[in-house]
């Protein structure tokens, strides 16, 4: 049975009251986990939150940030580095189109992000646009976000991004490909039972729980 990685990116949503009703919601259900590893990506100022969440409730889940400074920790304002979060996640996501778009961060940084991750022993999920997104050394998992299927109700198709998962397998020394962009209870099948597909990341779907939890059981 192969590996299912299953990852809630929850962007820039959720106070600490709406993530622990989403928790509340997630602890009363009874998953069948066996080859899933569910990944739940809050914000920074809900890690510690969901991180000591996770272990009282004994979820069966990891907790992964969404974004990691290229730096060390020192004069950097604002940045939180990789020992910072370490003490909370095991995963990080680098390189999401909206951070390329909004933030402006180049090959060059997301390169350091990934290093800073590694140095952490964080494991990076890299996101890339299409075949054409440069994927750093030593990134095991490479997430396929197409721009146009995010949080725009039109996935891609599975057919084409079997493709370009198997392309960044068979080019980049990658383990796992994920496929990112509208992914619902409904289509989570579709892309999950691809051979090169890996899993799947969820943005909008992945807010509310039992849809969530829907995709959970369906993928
Ligand atoms: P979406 O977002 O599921 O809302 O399309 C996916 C993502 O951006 O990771």
């Amino acid at each position: 049975m192969k590996k299912v990685f299953i990852v809630a990116n929850w962007k820039s949503n959720k106070d600490e009251s709406e993530a622990k009703d989403w928790l509340d919601g997630f602890k009363i259900q009874n998953l069948e986990l066996i080859n899933k590893e569910i990944i739940i990506c809050p914000p920074f100022t809900l890690l510690s939150q969901v991180a000591s969440e996770v272990i009282s409730r004994k979820l069966k889940v990891k907790v992964g940030a969404q974004n990691i400074s290229p730096f060390d920790g020192g004069a950097y304002t604002g940045e939180i580095n990789g020992k910072q979060i370490k003490e909370f996640v095991d995963y990080v996501i680098i390189g999401h189109s909206e951070r390329r778009q909004n933030f402006s961060e180049t090959d060059e940084t997301l390169f350091r992000k990934v290093d800073q991750a590694l140095k952490y022993d964080l494991t990076p999920i890299f996101c890339v646009q299409g075949k054409e997104t440069k994927v750093p050394p030593n990134v095991a998992i490479v997430a396929y976000e197409p721009i146009d299927a995010i949080g725009t109700g039109q996935s891609d198709t599975a057919e084409n991004a079997e493709e370009v998962a198997s392309f960044f397998k068979k080019n980049y020394n990658v383990q796992y490909t994920l496929y990112g962009g509208s992914i619902t209870s409904k289509n989570v099948k579709e892309f999950t039972q691809m051979p090169n597909i890996d899993g799947v990341l969820i943005g909008g779907a992945s807010l509310d729980v039992k849809e969530f939890y829907a995709i959970i059981q369906n993928a």
